[in-house]
């Protein structure tokens, strides 16, 4: 393996910029060529390139975001954009490609692979949504950033003895809402994967009034759906005054998290070693605190199981 590329891809999550240093200096150490990628698959169709020497990295391993940018690239879902995403990287001698971003970007690194491309793939995504790892790469600094938000809405929220709805993201995965939502000691949680019944939450609500409780803090993941007719149905049901935040973006930056950043500096390192070992078609996860790697088809055929014990500590502690 002489010329290694890297790119991130899909939403950016903090960690991503640690991760790319990572692969660099891994690279360089092993005296291969690393080439860096601009905008993810858009950069790659369009052979938006460029060698990556220590210092392109230098000072970024504090920082949010990704330098080498990212996108959501319709071009590459084609067959024709895929096959000039992979003409480019032959036309660069490039011998294998590290992708840093989610399950979309992984499905990006098959598509390669059909067309001969040796891909390893690095989760970077902060909803924690693949199945195959325990944690990606700015889930760690997203939650902390909601549990700072969650505290600070608490005290306004006590101040004015209201309820709380915190929308927070995820997509389809309830991970963020659950693991803030426990840390925040959140009255109610709510996540995709188990639902709510609004009844219950007004009931609990209207008992924990009676018992003299000051606040409700709900968090709710985005992909649960339906945060305005919550607000409304609760002020409706229980006349107390609701409120909403929807934390939205703000989960996505901020300067990385140790957590995050030790997991981005391991990932790294471990990608450019299955190149250097000559193995490809592999996803770089972690389970147990072990750095592990595992086929891409594989680990795209895995379903997601929800932590329902977690589940019952929220409950239980709520
Ligand atoms: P993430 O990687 O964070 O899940 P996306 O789902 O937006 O983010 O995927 C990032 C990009 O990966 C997409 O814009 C697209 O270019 C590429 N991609 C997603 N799904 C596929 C697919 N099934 N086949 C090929 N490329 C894909
Ligand atoms: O995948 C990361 C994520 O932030 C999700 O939590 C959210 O649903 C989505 O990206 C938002 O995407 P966009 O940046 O395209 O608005």
């Amino acid at each position: 393996m002489k010329t290694i590329a890297v790119l991130t891809s899909g939403g950016d999550s903090p960690g991503m910029n640690a991760a790319v240093r990572a692969v660099v200096r891994t690279g360089l150490g092993k005296g291969m060529k690393v080439m860096g990628v601009m905008r993810g698959y858009t950069g790659l169709i369009n052979g938006d390139i460029f060698q990556m020497e220590r210092y392109n990295v230098a000072d970024i391993i504090q920082r949010g975001g990704t330098v080498l940018r990212t996108s959501r690239c319709d071009e590459f879902m084609t067959p024709e954009g895929q096959q000039k995403a992979a003409s480019i990287l032959k036309a660069f001698h490039v011998d294998g490609l590290i992708v840093i971003g989610g399950d979309g970007s992984f499905r990006g690194c098959l598509a390669l692979e059909k067309l001969g491309v040796k891909t390893i793939g690095v989760p970077g995504t902060i909803d924690n949504d693949l199945p195959y790892t325990d944690y990606t790469i700015g889930f760690d600094t997203a939650v902390n950033t909601v549990l700072e938000a969650i505290n600070k809405i608490r005290d306004t929220a006590t101040s004015h003895e209201r309820v709380s709805v915190i929308e927070v993201m995820g997509r389809r995965c309830g991970d963020i809402a659950l693991h803030a939502g426990i840390a925040g000691g959140a009255e109610s949680i709510i996540v995709p994967e188990v639902g709510y019944n609004v009844d219950d939450i007004c009931r609990s609500i209207l008992e924990g009034k009676r018992r003299g409780k000051l606040h409700d803090l709900i968090v709710i993941a985005e992909g649960a759906g339906g945060t305005s007719e919550l607000v409304k149905t609760i002020r409706e049901v229980t006349g107390v005054e609701t409120r909403a935040t929807i934390l939205g973006y703000t989960q996505r930056g901020g300067s990385p998290t140790c957590r995050d950043n030790m997991l981005a500096c391991r990932m790294g390192y471990k990608a450019v070693e299955l190149l250097a070992e000559g193995k490809s078609k592999r996803l770089v996860g972690i389970r147990h605190n072990d750095i592990v790697d595992i086929d891409t088809e594989e680990a795209m055929a895995m379903s997601r199981v929800f932590d329902k014990e977690l589940y019952k500590i929220a409950e239980a502690l709520a």
